[in-house]
């Protein structure tokens, strides 16, 4: 069943080309033009109106990975759609939820649909609601990969993310899948809103498009280089992965994915916040991910990657800009195509994943069933 790979990760990893396809197959609209098609949205989520309009705010509850797509997601939903929308660690809001806000409208983000913390989240959720008149309502949307799981059946309605069953431990295939529904939703309730110029939409429709060919070519181009780069990192015990704006949650799910799959202690990072303290871990010994994808934050992090560079740290960059400057401040470059910046945590995490996958595959550990951690924790 793994069809040739040494592990499902691995198998999963290389997967994620199609899952976007079979996403974008599923969730746009064929041959939709801003011009001649401006009053059908291009996407079809099958969303209710009653479930997408007046929402004044949008409040994500998940766990883990799950956490991790929900960063991106609310960093799209204000920037696109333009609404406020808060992202709480289920666990934590279970015991000390925010104050209700009026027209609010509750996703609950879970692959497996079966997280016993985001399942009680949701349900105190309704709970709490239960009674109130509107604005109160609790409107609940949820995402998940499993359209027959326990979340499915509570929630008025889901975002199937059809990635397919996933195997590893390690949550790959079913995160980008995750971040495919985060792109439809902010887009559909951005067209309803009215929130987006028209051919700006395009843009990023057509950019979408183009996901699957260039994710393939990441895999085909880097994943050797990858494997290489790996063997380099066997006995390293930490690293920081940094990143900023909407990549800032890739910078989390890289950290997430070394330590639970390689048990090398890393931390992710907004790029800006290593001067407030992070930066005192720094020495030759502790490699730096920078991810410094073009767009409004690009210097930015190339100047944070700069200062890591400064105390010695190997740097890693993750980048689509293969100029001097990223070939004199970073010791590795992992290249990825160029996409615009909004779409680039889908690029920009799969060279995170492959690192991972081969710094522990290299290390012999049991990638698909890492120790202590089970695929879905269904207890609290
Ligand atoms: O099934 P869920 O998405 O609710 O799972 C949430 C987390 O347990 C999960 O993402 C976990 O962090 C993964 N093992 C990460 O790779």
């Amino acid at each position: 069943e793994k069809q040739g790979f040494r592990h499902f990760m691995l198998k999963e990893i290389y997967e994620q080309p199609s899952v976007v396809r079979s996403c974008l197959e599923t969730y746009l609209q064929p041959n939709w033009h801003a011009q001649t098609n401006a009053d059908i949205s291009p996407i079809d989520l099958g969303l209710a109106s009653e479930l997408c309009e007046n929402v004044d705010y949008i409040q994500i509850v998940a766990c883990g990975t799950s956490w991790n797509a929900s960063m991106v997601g609310k960093y799209l939903l204000e920037q696109l759609a333009g609404i406020p929308t808060m992202v709480q660690y289920a666990s934590e809001f279970r015991y000390a939820p925010a104050p209700m806000l009026p027209n609010t409208l509750t996703i609950g983000v879970t692959q497996s649909g079966e997280t016993a913390d985001t399942l009680a989240a949701l349900e105190m959720e309704k709970q709490r609601k239960m009674g109130l008149e509107s604005p109160y309502d609790a409107r609940i949307l949820g995402i998940t990969n499993r359209p027959e799981s326990t979340l499915a059946h509570m929630v008025d309605r889901i975002i199937n993310t059809q990635a397919g069953i996933e195997i590893g431990v390690a949550a790959t295939k079913s995160f980008t899948a995750q971040l495919m529904g985060f792109y439809f939703l902010a887009l559909e309730l951005a067209y309803r809103r009215k929130n987006l110029a028209l051919d700006k939409l395009e843009g990023l429709i057509k950019g979408l498009r183009e996901l699957p060919a260039q994710i393939e070519l990441i895999l085909e181009k880097q994943g050797q280089q990858i494997e290489e780069l790996a063997h380099e990192f066997a006995d390293t015990q930490d690293f920081i992965f940094l990143g900023r704006g909407i990549n800032f949650p890739i910078a989390l799910e890289g950290a997430l994915k070394l330590k639970e799959i390689s048990y090398i202690h890393a931390e992710g990072y907004p790029a800006g916040e290593m001067k407030h303290g992070p930066i005192a871990l720094l020495d030759a010994k502790v490699p730096v991910v920078a991810i410094a994808m073009p767009g409004l934050v690009h210097d930015k992090v190339l100047s944070n990657a700069q200062e890591a560079k400064a105390r010695d740290a190997r740097l890693i960059g993750v980048t689509s800009i293969d100029d001097s400057e990223a070939r004199s401040t970073f010791d590795d470059l992992l290249f990825v195509p160029h996409v615009d910046e909004l779409l680039s945590p889908i690029i920009a995490v799969v060279p995170l994943q492959l690192l991972a996958y081969h710094i522990a595959a290299r290390r012999g550990l049991d990638v698909d069933q890492p120790r202590n951690l089970a695929k879905s924790v269904t207890v609290e």
